[in-house]
């Protein structure tokens, strides 16, 4: 089965290409996956536009100053958790991904979105996932039925292409894209080879004709992230949509942003009645922290958005073999760090104690900002006595003990302040105005929370 006349062969998974059939591809491991090379089609990446054609055509390069730049408006839905995490509004001309796992509410949160953009733009939603009927019904159900948002079932790219060529709607989207397939491409919808071309055909679009393209791309059942982490590269902005149980709240993150910050998280909610903006998400936080020994708050800055997070921390006394170390949602290291300096200036015996540690609500910090929350969440444990109902600690702590103030902590004193959270400790150094706040300078203080010791 040798090559000869130039004939290759590609794998229908992935799209890799060999000299000679394969029985197992290299690059996805795919076994029998391998079918003779003869596949070409206009949006293959081996053809683009540029490089089959006028290859040696020399180019005219040219200053930055002689291109023209249009101030781009940004199409804001008015769903603000949306529109903060997309970088204030998506732009036109881009090309964004969502993704998450299957029901998660992808579909019914950009049900919501492209509903609310169909007010002032014209929006198509090719839902090659579900029968027109499926998402009338969902439509229905979720209030979303603007007569501009205009639906189809087709799958087929060249179709999407070809009505969206035609048409120029200022939105696509495309829900989803395991779904869409070239009809000329020999390998399954869903393959790694039709989510990278399909993509590619779509990229191309959105930039040709200034087209804000949205598609969704699932998370297999496996939590096999091939399919999304394919297309990051390509794409301008990868948003991950997550379910956080506690609260049955549903996380935004951006994971990539070409037009915004990453970190970014918005907040949203699965009801009834479809997904509804959490934007109040600290009183949920606030509401469910406790004043029990062990626990503190804490705040972290994610994007722009502070957030007040209850640190939990259980030491107790080994009982026999190793002490455990058990960490949810935070650095390993730095709680094993923060226990070493508590033990080596406070003689505390830590290192004889199994220690626990964890942020309410499953969410994760990893800043240094957290580490007088950890310490004094370990000594409250380990005393057994709780610190003042609601109390804040903010500030790095250094390995010779000393408290270090940390970045950006304005925004989130405020954020504090603003449910009414007055008890601050904070590094002696720190910038800002806080009357209520108490300073320390060092671990050597924090004994002073704990008077029965
Ligand atoms: P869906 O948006 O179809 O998820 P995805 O597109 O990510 O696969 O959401 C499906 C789940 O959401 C399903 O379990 C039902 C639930 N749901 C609600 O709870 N309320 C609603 O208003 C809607 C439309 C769905
Ligand atoms: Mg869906």
């Amino acid at each position: 089965m040798a090559a000869k006349n130039n004939i290759t062969f590609k794998c229908t998974g992935c799209a890799y290409i060999a000299p000679k059939w394969l029985g197992c591809c290299p690059s996805c491991n795919e076994w029998n996956s391998f079918s003779e090379n003869n596949a070409q089609h206009t949006f293959s990446p081996s053809s683009k536009k540029g490089l089959s054609s006028n290859r040696n055509e020399i180019v005219e390069l040219v200053s930055l100053d002689t291109i023209i730049t249009s101030q781009q408006e940004r199409l804001i839905s008015g769903i603000n958790e949306w529109d903060s995490v997309v970088g204030g509004g998506i732009m036109p001309g881009s090309l964004l991904v969502l993704t998450g796992d299957p029901g998660i509410g992808k579909s019914t949160l950009l049900l919501h979105i492209a509903n609310k953009l169909a007010m002032h733009n014209r929006v198509f939603y090719f839902s090659s996932e579900e029968s027109l009927e499926q998402v009338k019904s969902r439509a229905m159900r979720i209030k979303t039925m603007h007569t501009n948002l205009l639906f189809s079932d087709q799958a087929t790219i060249e179709s999407i292409l070809a009505t969206c060529q035609a048409s120029k709607p200022d939105i696509v989207i495309i829900d989803s894209i395991q779904n869409c397939f070239f009809s000329e491409t020999h390998s399954f919808p869903g393959t790694i080879a039709q989510i990278r071309e399909t993509s590619f055909a779509l990229m191309r679009l959105a930039k040709e004709h200034r087209i804000a393209i949205i598609i969704t791309c699932h998370i297999t059942k496996e939590g096999f992230m091939a399919g999304p982490k394919t297309l990051e590269h390509m794409v301008d902005g990868v948003f991950y949509l997550q379910c956080e149980d506690r609260w049955n709240t549903r996380i935004l993150r951006s994971i990539k942003n070409r037009f915004g910050t990453i970190n970014e998280l918005g907040f949203f909610s699965m009801t009834a009645e479809g997904m509804e903006e959490v934007s109040h998400i600290n009183s949920y936080l606030i509401d469910e922290s406790s004043d029990a020994p062990g626990a503190v708050l804490m705040s972290t800055l994610e994007g722009s958005r502070p957030l007040l997070l209850e640190v939990q921390a259980l030491v107790i006394p080994t009982k026999f073999g190793i002490p455990q170390r058990v960490i949810t949602g935070l650095d390993h290291k730095r709680v094993i760090l923060v226990a070493a300096i508590l033990e080596k200036y406070l003689h505390i015996k830590l290192s004889a104690h199994d220690i626990f540690v964890k942020i309410a609500g499953g969410l994760k910090m990893q800043e240094s900002s957290s580490d007088l929350a950890i310490a004094l969440a370990l000594l409250s444990s380990y005393f057994q006595q709780p610190l003042a109902p609601k109390t804040i600690a903010l500030g790095e702590i250094s390995l010779t003990g000393m408290i270090k103030p940390v970045k950006a902590a304005e925004v989130s004193l405020k954020e504090a302040q603003k449910f009414g959270i007055h008890n601050m400790l904070i590094a002696h150094s720190q910038n800002g105005s806080y009357p209520s706040a108490k300073r320390l300078k060092n671990v050597y203080q924090l004994l002073e929370f704990f008077p029965h010791t």
